[in-house]
């Protein structure tokens, strides 16, 4: 349970307006909260670019993320400095490294540190906690992705997906990431709130877009128009709608997370006060929403292109004689897995995983000093030459049984991160990618206008520049 915290109303140094309980007695904790809140910068034995005064290389992040990573990775090896949105970073993109950071064993890594700029939108979310703090938090979260109950969330999901793409238009081109977003925060919101959206999905739709682009502001002032001032505006909408929502759940008898975790908080016994579970709510549904829409939006992208690979899964699917997908059915899909997988490879939606180091270390003879951010860069190990053949290919067979270049290290692959702060949402992404292929599929043929080309905006997640216009027409069998 979490009866052995005590308040401290210190100020987190992430300057959040943080007002959380934290474990004072934990050293690592303590050690963490005693750093100076703005990271170190002094890193001129560091390669890399010093970018422009201000903005450092931010313009070549937001232009072309994935080039500008390969190119320092080119010129510099796998180690190097990159500055943007406020803060000088190092880049960590080998096995090793990856290993060291997310393991975490001497506790040197913060979470909270790395994802301060989150930290200040989100509080005090799963991810934006540390060490025993966090790992207090994370049992009672877990319990909302056991078995059993991911089980009835497939069942639900194969009712809603399967009616959600047959409401889709047909014969007539729409975009894709605006109906699919619209689709999986209702999903969310259903299963995570118990919560029917209506008419209010699109508001809460546009203040988790606003969340997601102030992620990654050039400035964190909160002038009004700035990205920063809208997103910190979502999270208080965000905030203030769960909020009105209290008395209604506290009495009811549904079993969804956020009624779950507000019930444990009435517990004379808990510590989880109701703050904290308003943040955990919040951030659970900021990290499921955008990264499962970017990852859907890149596989029906990928599969109007190779349009070999619609063929291969529709087939695959349509083995499955029931009307719905269960998980069991999974290990029958394997041509869905590799296809999931490669996508996950080269589009990643999480670019980098971001941590703070506590403590000066040392790593290939480079000193880092304490309080440095020191981020494990996913896309660049995703497409690390010495892991995968021909890494700028994409290839769905490499993650064949028989290839299985994945397999070579666990730490050589990490769309859902590793570690302490895996991905909780790791099979419910699964199951709602796989549900959703299979009502669409098995059932329709999607396309794109003849001609047209395959571009992607990186930032602050991988997503189609043109918003994905497809056609979806009916097969017949
Ligand atoms: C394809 C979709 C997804 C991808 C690629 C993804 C990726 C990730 C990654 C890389 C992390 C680790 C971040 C870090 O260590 O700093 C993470 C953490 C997390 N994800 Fe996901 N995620 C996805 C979907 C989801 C879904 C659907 C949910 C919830 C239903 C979810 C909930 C979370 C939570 C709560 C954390 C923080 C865990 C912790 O700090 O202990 N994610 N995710």
């Amino acid at each position: 349970m979490l009866a052995q915290q005590t308040t401290d109303t210190t100020k987190t140094p992430t300057g959040s307006d943080n007002t959380n309980n934290h474990i004072v007695t934990d050293p690592d904790l303590a050690a963490m909260r005693a750093l100076p809140r703005k990271p170190n910068e002094s890193l001129s034995h560091i390669p890399g670019p010093k970018g422009l005064p201000i903005i450092g290389s931010s313009l070549n992040i937001i232009k072309d993320a994935p080039g500008f990573v390969q190119q320092l990775f080119a010129e510099h090896g796998p180690i190097f400095k990159a500055s943007g949105f406020g803060s000088t970073s190092v880049n960590f993109c080998d096995i090793d490294a990856a290993r060291m950071i997310l393991l975490n064993k001497d506790k040197n890594f913060s979470s909270e540190l790395g994802w301060a700029r989150v930290a200040a939108l989100l509080r005090t979310g799963i991810l934006l906690r540390d060490f025993s703090d966090h790992r207090v938090h994370r049992r009672v979260l877990q319990q909302a992705f056991k078995r059993p109950v991911l089980e009835n969330y497939a069942t639900r999901l194969n009712a809603q997906l399967k009616t959600g793409v047959e409401a889709w238009p047909k014969q007539e081109s729409f975009k894709f990431q605006t109906r699919l977003k619209s689709l999986l925060l209702d999903n969310a919101a259903s299963l995570f709130m118990g919560a029917e959206l209506g008419k209010e999905s699109n508001l809460l739709n546009q203040h988790f877009v606003a969340l997601l682009n102030a992620t990654v502001s050039l400035s964190r002032r909160e002038i009004p128009g700035t990205s920063w001032f809208k997103g910190r505006k979502g999270t208080r909408f965000l905030r203030n709608w769960l909020e009105n929502q209290i008395d209604h759940r506290i009495n009811s008898d549904e079993q969804d997370f956020f009624t779950t975790l507000l019930k444990l908080s009435q517990d004379p016994e808990s510590e989880m006060s109701i703050e904290e579970v308003i943040d955990h709510t919040v951030l659970l549904l900021f990290a499921a929403h955008d990264t499962t829409t970017s990852t859907i939006c890149s596989i029906v992208a990928l599969l109007c292109e190779h349009t070999e690979w619609q063929g291969i899964l529709r087939e695959e699917l349509q083995q499955i004689t029931a009307d719905s997908l269960s998980i069991d059915d999974f290990k029958q899909l394997p041509k869905t897995d590799q296809f999931f997988n490669e996508v996950l490879r080269h589009y990643p939606p999480i670019f980098v995983v971001l941590r703070r180091c506590i403590r000066e270390f040392e790593y290939r003879g480079i000193k880092i000093p304490s309080n440095t951010q020191t981020n494990v860069n996913i896309h660049a190990l995703h497409h690390h030459p010495d892991y995968w053949t021909n890494p700028h290919q994409f290839d769905p067979e490499r993650f064949s049984a028989e290839r299985a270049e994945h397999k070579k290290d666990m730490f050589q692959f990490l769309p859902f991160g590793g570690g302490a702060h895996k991905c909780l949402g790791i099979n419910f992404a699964e199951i709602q990618t796989k549900i959703l292929l299979f009502h669409l599929l098995r059932n329709y043929e999607v396309s794109t206008k003849p001609g047209r080309k395959l571009a992607f905006k990186h930032l602050p997640m991988p997503l189609p520049k043109d918003g994905l216009p497809v056609t979806i027409k009916a097969i017949t069998r």
